[in-house]
Formats: C-alpha cells, sequence, structure tokens
C-alpha cells in the first residue's frame, strides 16, 4: 500500500453507554477524520463477550486493514484475536488488556499504577492511619483486577490502613453491600473507587446521611467535561481521581504507521496522574484547550463537506451546459 491507499479500520468497543467510552468513541472519530485515508468503522459491543467476538470476526471477513479492540474481558477475546494476527490483520489493543501476547500492539496507562498512585495519596493525607473502603471493578478485567493489586501492595505496608472491599457490578455501584459497610464500621475515613462513575454514586450515599464532608473519596478517569472526573475535583465532591487517559487518538496514529509499514513498539504506555484541588484547574484548562481545538476541527471538515457538494453540483451543472 502507499501513502495514500485508503487504510480500512474497524474498531471494537466493549461498553456502550458511559461517558469514559462516549468521550473515547468521540477522540477516535475525531483522530481518524484527520487523515482523510482513514475509513473508521465503530462496532459496539454492549458489554456482551459474544457479539464483541463476532464483531471482531466480521471485521476479519471484511478483510479490514487494522483491528483496533477495548477488549470488555483479557480471556474471551484472545482466540479472536490471535485468528486475526494468524490472518495477517494488525491488532492493536487499546485501554484494557489481553492474556495473549499475539497481538500487534499495545496502548494503555497502567492500572497497577493507578492503585499505587490512590493508595499513596491515602498514605500521605492520613500519614498511615485511615479505614478505608474500596470498591473494586470485577476481577475478569484487567483494570478491575489491577486496580486493586497496585492499591494493595502499597497498603499492605501499612498496617495502620484498614480496608474492607466491595465489588461493583456492571460498572456500578451496589447499593445494598455499600450500605451495610456503612452501617458495620462507623469510622470510615475514604472511599476508594474503581471509577469515577462509582465515586460519584457513593458521594450521593454519603450526602444522604450527611458523610459527605467526612469521607473523602478517590476515583479513577478524571474525564474532562460536564460530569467527568475532574469537574468532581474541582467542585469538591472528590478529594482526588487518578487520570486514566483513553488513548483513542494515539490508537489511530499507531494503525497509521502500522499501515505504513513502520515497525512500531508493542507497549505504548499512556501516563497516569493524581489530581487533586492542586491541579484540577491546570487540568481542565489543558483539556479545554484541545476540546477546543477539537470542535473547530469539525466546524472546519462540516465546511468543507458543504464546498465539496456545491463544488459537485456546480460542475455537473457545468458538465450539461457544456454538453449542450
Ligand atoms: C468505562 C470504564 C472506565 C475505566 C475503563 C477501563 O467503561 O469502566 O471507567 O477506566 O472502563 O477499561
Amino acid at each position: 500500500s502507499t501513502e495514500v491507499d485508503p487504510v480500512s479500520i474497524g474498531f471494537s468497543q466493549c461498553i456502550n453507554q458511559d461517558i469514559w467510552r462516549m468521550s473515547m468513541n468521540h477522540e477516535m472519530t475525531v483522530e481518524a477524520s484527520l487523515h482523510p485515508r482513514v475509513k473508521l468503522t465503530i462496532y459496539n459491543a454492549n458489554r456482551k463477550v459474544k457479539k464483541q467476538i463476532q464483531d471482531i470476526e466480521k471485521m476479519i471477513q471484511d478483510k479490514k486493514d487494522i483491528i483496533i479492540v477495548s477488549p470488555f474481558e483479557s480471556d474471551s477475546i484472545v482466540p479472536v484475536i490471535e485468528k486475526a494476527v494468524l490472518k495477517g490483520i494488525p491488532v492493536i489493543v487499546v485501554d484494557r488488556k489481553v492474556n495473549t501476547s499475539n497481538y500487534t500492539a499495545h496502548i494503555g496507562a497502567d492500572n497497577i499504577e493507578v492503585g499505587r498512585i490512590a493508595a499513596k495519596h491515602i498514605v500521605s493525607l492520613s500519614k498511615g492511619k485511615a479505614n478505608v473502603v474500596e470498591i473494586k471493578g470485577n476481577s475478569s478485567t484487567s483494570p478491575g483486577f489491577e486496580r486493586n493489586l497496585g492499591f494493595r501492595q502499597i497498603l499492605d505496608k501499612y498496617p495502620g490502613v484498614k480496608v474492607v472491599t466491595m465489588e461493583a457490578k456492571r460498572d456500578e455501584l451496589v447499593l445494598d453491600d455499600f450500605l451495610k459497610i456503612l452501617n458495620n464500621f462507623p469510622n470510615i475515613n475514604y472511599i476508594y473507587a474503581y471509577n469515577d462513575e462509582i465515586a460519584y454514586q457513593t458521594w450521593m450515599v454519603l450526602k444522604k446521611r450527611g458523610l459527605e464532608k467526612s469521607i473523602k473519596i478517590i476515583g479513577v478517569d478524571g474525564l474532562n467535561g460536564p460530569n467527568g472526573g475532574l469537574q468532581l475535583v474541582q467542585e469538591g465532591i472528590l478529594e482526588a481521581t487518578v487520570l486514566y487517559p483513553t488513548g483513542a487518538a494515539e490508537a489511530i496514529k499507531l494503525a497509521l504507521k502500522i499501515a505504513n509499514k513502520e515497525i512500531v513498539p508493542k507497549n505504548n504506555k499512556l501516563n497516569t496522574i493524581l489530581i487533586d484541588s492542586l491541579n484540577a484547574n491546570i487540568m481542565s484548562n489543558q483539556f479545554d484547550r484541545i476540546t477546543i481545538q477539537q470542535s473547530d476541527i469539525e466546524q472546519q471538515q462540516k465546511v468543507i463537506k458543504s464546498q465539496e457538494k456545491k463544488y459537485v453540483s456546480q460542475n455537473n451543472l457545468l458538465k450539461l451546459l457544456t454538453f449542450l
């Protein structure tokens, strides 16, 4: 292929509805639209492992040039990824990890590091003495497993920090379990939630009970925009969040390099960082700039499209006139 040949990219997204996934899809669409060669199709699996496998099967059948996958689970997706690679289609895994090394490249932040950052923040705020509720994700997903692992690795060294763990279901707080913990443990100081949406759900419960000032909440994702984690930190609803970037734009850039037969690193690690009241404003200003640039680009593309249409119709008219 040459630098001008079209590149068909299929993206298998595992979850449809939350804001993190929507922002991932949006970032990917914007980045793809910057490269006229790229033909991007997004498939949504809506948390269904079978559907995600079918979607990738379809991409193999359609002979996509590159497949990007944000896998739901780490194990069930392995055979179809290996099948694609065997058929010669490069596969880029973004965000969650898969339990095989048979893919072309992975892009994402380190979830063990995410857990460690949250734990270190609690240790430093509490000087090593605290009662913590951890709301972990599902262990069959790599962030569910690793965000807990990193958190525990640090806190195991601090016997003064006691942790009670419960699990989120389908990325949501299980209210009954949470209420039981609140009732059984009167002196909770911190909540560490698997993601910002769950963190916010815990805040609403605490607020109802008048506990929102005495218990500090730490989430994960740090998304910019309405209801995102950054805003929750700015509003003082969350004590902190750990940034977990989507990697969507980077995935498209990597796909193009692969299409151009460039050699790319297999592991592409994205940075993560603690966001608290000290840096939330700076972070959100930076992100806002990017968002403004993105919408400028979208606006310009609309103008170009409508001018193209005008050009085509005027050109047709011209042809007609010369013909007459
Ligand atoms: C959204 C989400 C995020 C999380 C990501 C990890 O679906 O739960 O909150 O950071 O998935 O894969």
